[in-house]
């Protein structure tokens, strides 16, 4: 991922850091990353997030302790998460194969709040009383914010949004959340919209993708969303995100949307894309759209090419590193 940053313009124009934190010093030290981790990332433009995980960390811990922090503390409140298909890619729908009809989506998963407030209790633990609860966490600000940012998206775009909630099931937060889309629905009047249910979303997702263009939901609806629109397009080997505040003063965080595939780790087999996609959403949203451009560019041109390398994930046998190979080729040739 680093190198294709490199090849995509800039060794010299760019400085990492690397952190080695996640569940390897978790095993080490007994935390995901040094306390203040996110005052020492604070003084980076972008993060670049590898993948985390690992099967003898409960997930909730790994997760808690590294990604999910840096969402909130850095208030990236917008998760942008693409599913289009792309040549050469298989797509499991019918009518959605090559020359035929594209799914471009962009999903924007609210990112800070709902469903992943991060609170709530346990009470008579391990008593047959045991009560849980998990609180949602919908603010007039963090509703708004994400709402606005997708009209506003979709006014500069001219493309169609699509609201997702849950408002007959959810009485206070789903409400909420559509009472302030009906309010900015007013002030966006221009703006071509629709709205579904979160289930009947994932019907349609699956039957007709191709009536979508953007789309906002909240933290765990979009979760979901978009593990499904990665499932219609190419897998997650190919699912990228970028988590952003777009105010900014803060380093927004770029990754694959997949976690560390314990299945797989280790073998040198996964498929780099999503992480070079990501990469390539890093450059877009730090001022470096010619970089994006191209890395976007070398991907489609690899992924087009029935003689070019493919991981197993897309039915190819070449390993991560002779993927990486060509896309870094594809750059170098410019
Ligand atoms: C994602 C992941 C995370 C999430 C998990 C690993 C906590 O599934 O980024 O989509 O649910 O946000
Ligand atoms: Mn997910």
């Amino acid at each position: 991922m680093l190198r294709t940053l490199e090849a995509a313009g800039g060794g010299p124009r760019l400085d990492f850091a690397e952190f080695p934190w996640g569940t390897g010093y978790y095993l080490e030290k007994g935390r995901m990353a040094p306390d203040g981790f996110t005052d020492t990332l604070r003084a980076f433009d972008a993060v670049l997030l590898g993948a985390v995980g690992d099967p003898r960390v409960p997930d909730h811990i790994t997760l808690w302790g590294l990604l999910l922090p840096m969402r909130q503390v850095f208030d990236l409140y917008v998760n942008l998460r693409p599913a289009r298909t792309l040549p050469g890619v298989p797509c499991p729908l019918r009518g959605y194969g090559p020359g035929e009809r594209p799914i471009d989506i962009t999903f924007i998963r609210e990112n800070t709040e709902g469903e992943y407030s991060g609170q709530g209790a346990r009470f008579y633990a391990g008593t047959p009383r045991e009560l849980v609860l998990q609180h949602s966490a919908f603010s007039r600000v963090g509703v708004e914010r994400v709402l606005r940012y997708s009209f506003e998206l979709a006014r500069k775009t001219g493309r169609k949004l699509t609201g997702v909630s849950k408002g007959n099931a959810l009485n206070f937060s789903a409400v909420f959340w559509d009472q302030i889309w009906s309010e900015l629905r007013r002030e966006y009047a221009d703006v071509e919209v629709d709205t579904y249910l979160v289930d009947a979303m994932a019907m349609h997702l699956v039957r007709d993708p191709g009536r979508f263009q953007i789309v906002v939901a909240s933290n765990l609806f979009a979760d979901i969303l978009t593990d499904l629109g990665a499932g219609i397009t190419g897998g997650l080997g190919l699912a990228a995100s970028a988590e952003i505040n777009p105010e900014g003063g803060a380093p927004g965080v770029f990754e694959p949307v997949h976690g560390s595939a314990p299945d797989i780790a280790g073998k040198g087999i996964a498929n780099p894309l999503a992480a070079i996609l990501s990469a390539g959403m890093l450059c877009e949203h730090n001022g470096l759209g010619e970089w994006g451009a191209a890395i976007d560019r070398a991907i489609t041109a690899v992924l087009a090419d029935p003689q070019a390398p493919r991981t197993p994930d897309l039915g190819g046998r070449a390993s991560t590193a002779e993927v990486t190979d060509a896309v870094v080729a594809r750059l170098r040739a410019g």
